[in-house]
């Protein structure tokens, strides 16, 4: 486990405001949750953008009285359209981060420009290797013998921004999909003070 001084915002004493944008299960959303109630994080999460209603993320911000917006990618002609709905909900938290915790649309620089550098995606490979849709499929394919999580910052070209944070997940002769994706998950969950604490430092040094 990461060390009390590697994981607490140090630079302010006023919480990192943070949104997130969730499609899924949100155990990472469930995590970050978990640091800020810990106090492992100076943070608070001002809301969740999900485009799912039956996601495990919007029943979790439901449990823990986190204001939603169910945004379906349905009701939305365009990616932009969508990502200015977005902005239109955000705009009102003066947002330090977005943390984009398996949200499974691509987002258009009309949402990354508005957060420039602010908002951060969590990749399930050790990026540059595996870019894309199903990268744990991918590392198993390729036959690797590690891979990992990666925090990276978002930019108009897929899993390509800075990264802000890894960690390697060895590969086992009788890894399935569901065991990598189980161990790559806990990974993901135990970097991600680390990982917010870096981008929240860079942001408060402008
Ligand atoms: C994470 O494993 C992340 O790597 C990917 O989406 C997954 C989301 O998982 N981008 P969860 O919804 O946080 O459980």
């Amino acid at each position: 486990m990461f060390s009390p001084a590697l994981t607490t915002i140090s630079k302010s004493k006023d919480p990192l405001r943070i949104a997130v944008m969730a499609s899924g299960k949100g155990s990472n959303f469930a995590t970050l949750l978990k640091c800020t109630e810990k106090n492992i994080i100076n943070a608070k999460v001002c809301a969740l953008i999900t485009n799912n209603s039956d996601s495990g993320a919007f029943k979790i911000a439901k449990d823990n009285q986190i204001r939603t917006y169910l945004l379906n990618h349905k009701n939305y002609n365009t990616r932009e359209e969508l990502d200015y709905k977005i902005i239109e909900n955000l705009s009102k938290y003066s947002l330090d981060l977005i943390l984009m915790a398996g949200w499974m649309r691509i987002v258009t620089n009309i949402l990354i420009d508005k957060y420039k550098n602010r908002i951060i995606n969590i990749h399930p490979s050790l990026l540059p290797s595996f870019k894309g849709f199903d990268a744990i499929q991918q590392a198993l394919d390729a036959k690797v013998k590690i891979t990992g999580c990666t925090y990276h910052i978002v930019v108009p070209d897929v899993d390509s921004g800075k990264i802000l944070a890894q960690a390697a997940v060895p590969i086992n002769s009788i890894d399935n999909h569901h065991s990598l994706k189980e161990r790559i998950q806990a990974a993901e969950h135990k970097l991600l003070p680390y990982a917010i604490s870096i981008a929240g430092n860079a942001i408060r040094e402008g």
